[in-house]
């Protein structure tokens, strides 16, 4: 990339999506600074200690540092940005409605501060329902009349749709790009951002390499409006596809199928692909659940039901509490059996337990009168935060979770449990149940290892 071409892009908001743009936005060679007003999260940073788990991001954080700050002030570099992404969270409210305090006060401290000779490029990369952008638009500007300031400045959207896990892969090697933006000035800017993304002109990072066959993703551009309901139909398809395949694994279990099989012969189908069909425990994770429920609530202000998408919700919620059926029947009596939970983030690869399923099992163990034992590659920590009042026994390895426990239960797929010494770990239990929640291992395996094995669907 040439130097001319780089440019000053302030990043509000570094938690999960801030984070990882930034570093990788820094790595291609622009000048960023990412904001945030948790000092914890700052300081940490600043370090170069990372305040998430996401794969190849250590390394990252090392390789980007030249080109990256942290910083709780955004009126620091704000007066010379050319772009800042608001990257802030969009948490559901009570009523399923997106609460936007946080991007509208980001939106206020913005047009109290921006240089109106100068203004920047704001990009929402929240989640946010549609017509955001013009509130954000709108929100800037009754700061700027505030000072008196009439200028021309644009709001463009650009949907994130990173997987925490794989979020530089993702970020780096993108299927697509989504723009929302009416001014063509905008859309140059923000194609100039990602220029090297889009014509793949970088060198890899070592821990983040490019798939072989990858090719140049697309840049879809599109109406604000537009690219804001691009990201709810996306999540909210593919939390149905998950939710669908799960219906499926009921009836396979009744007829005697195994849905894993199921899955693998649909999946093979192009017009219907493999991603999203694996039947579990139910989905989770900080996206899923709080944008189904905003598109639901957007279709209910606009008197559009969307039936399909309320029985995907509706189906997960029952899938949640399989794991506990499952205990009930092999276990016969929960109150005063030991059970070991494998998993407590919502999928392997990262730390976030915002709305994993392991909340609802293991509250609805402990209400049953279970003892429950947990762990986690490396989620403990952020669980024992989030949930401290919550009377479970922190393991440090998956063998002391099976020490005396009568069964175990697998709820999120790490791949630290494809290789455990199960036979091991069987030995040292009181009665041996698994409850494979995610599907990941091998029945005949386990059974030669002494357990009584139930997995979803199968
Ligand atoms: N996490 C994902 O996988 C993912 C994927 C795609 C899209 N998104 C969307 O991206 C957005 C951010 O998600 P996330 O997971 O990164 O959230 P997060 O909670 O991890 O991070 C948000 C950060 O914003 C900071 N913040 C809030 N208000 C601020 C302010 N006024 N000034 C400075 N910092 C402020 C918070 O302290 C926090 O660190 C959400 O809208 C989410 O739906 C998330």
């Amino acid at each position: 990339m040439k130097t001319a071409e780089k440019l000053k892009i302030v990043i509000v908001g570094t938690g999960y999506v801030g984070l990882t743009t930034g570093v990788a936005l820094g790595y291609l060679g622009h000048r960023v600074t990412c904001v945030d007003h948790d000092t914890a999260i700052i300081e940490k940073l600043e370090r170069g200690i990372s305040t998430i788990y996401e794969p190849g991001l250590e390394e990252l954080l090392k390789q980007s540092a030249p080109q990256v700050s942290y910083t709780k002030d955004l009126l620091r570099d704000l007066p010379d940005a050319q772009v800042v992404i608001i990257a802030v969270g969009t948490p559901s409210k009570e009523n399923g409605d997106t609460d936007l305090s946080y991007v509208e006060a980001v939106a206020r401290e913005i047009g109290a501060a921006i240089d109106p000779l100068k203004p920047p490029l704001i990009i929402n990369k929240s989640t946010v329902p549609v017509g955001t952008a013009r509130r954000v638009e709108s929100v800037i500007r009754e700061e700027l009349e505030k000072r008196c300031i009439d200028c021309c400045f644009s709001v463009a959207s650009n949907p994130e749709f990173l997987r925490e896990g794989s979020a530089l892969h993702d970020t780096f090697y993108p299927d697509r790009i989504v723009v929302g933006a009416t001014a063509i000035d905008a859309l140059n800017l923000v194609r100039q951002m990602y220029a090297p993304i889009l014509e793949q002109t970088f060198t890899p990072p070592q821990a983040v390499p490019r798939p072989d066959g990858y090719n140049l993703p697309a840049l879809v551009t599109t109406s604000p409006t537009s690219a804001e309901l691009i990201k709810y139909t996306a999540n909210a398809f593919l939390a149905t596809k998950i939710s669908f395949i799960n219906e499926f694994s009921a009836i396979a279990e009744k007829v005697g199928a195994d849905i894993v099989e199921v899955a693998k012969g649909v999946g093979l189908d192009r017009r219907i692909g493999a991603g999203f069909l694996k039947a579990g425990v139910g989905w989770g994770g900080s996206c899923f659940p709080k944008d189904v429920r905003s598109i639901l609530f957007t279709g209910s202000q606009y008197n559009c039901e969307l039936p399909v998408v309320q029985a995907a919700l509706e189906v997960n919620r029952r899938q949640k509490l399989k794991a506990i059926e499952k205990l009930q029947q092999l276990l016969k009596v929960v109150r005063g059996s030991t059970v070991g939970i494998l998993g407590l983030a919502f999928k392997p690869n990262t730390d976030d337990i915002r709305e994993s399923p392991a909340i609802d099992v293991i509250e609805g163990l402990l209400e049953m009168g279970a003892r429950v034992k947990v762990y986690d590659p490396v989620a403990n920590e952020k669980y024992k935060q989030t949930y401290p009042d919550q009377q479970v026994i922190y393991c440090e390895t998956a063998a002391d979770t099976a020490r005396d426990a009568d069964a175990l239960v697998i709820l999120t797929d790490w791949d630290e449990f494809l290789h455990l010494p199960w036979a091991e770990l069987a030995a040292t239990m009181k009665n041996r149940i698994i409850v494979d929640g995610r599907n990941m291992l091998d029945r005949e395996q386990l059974q030669q290892a002494g357990f009584t094995y139930t997995g979803i669907g199968r």
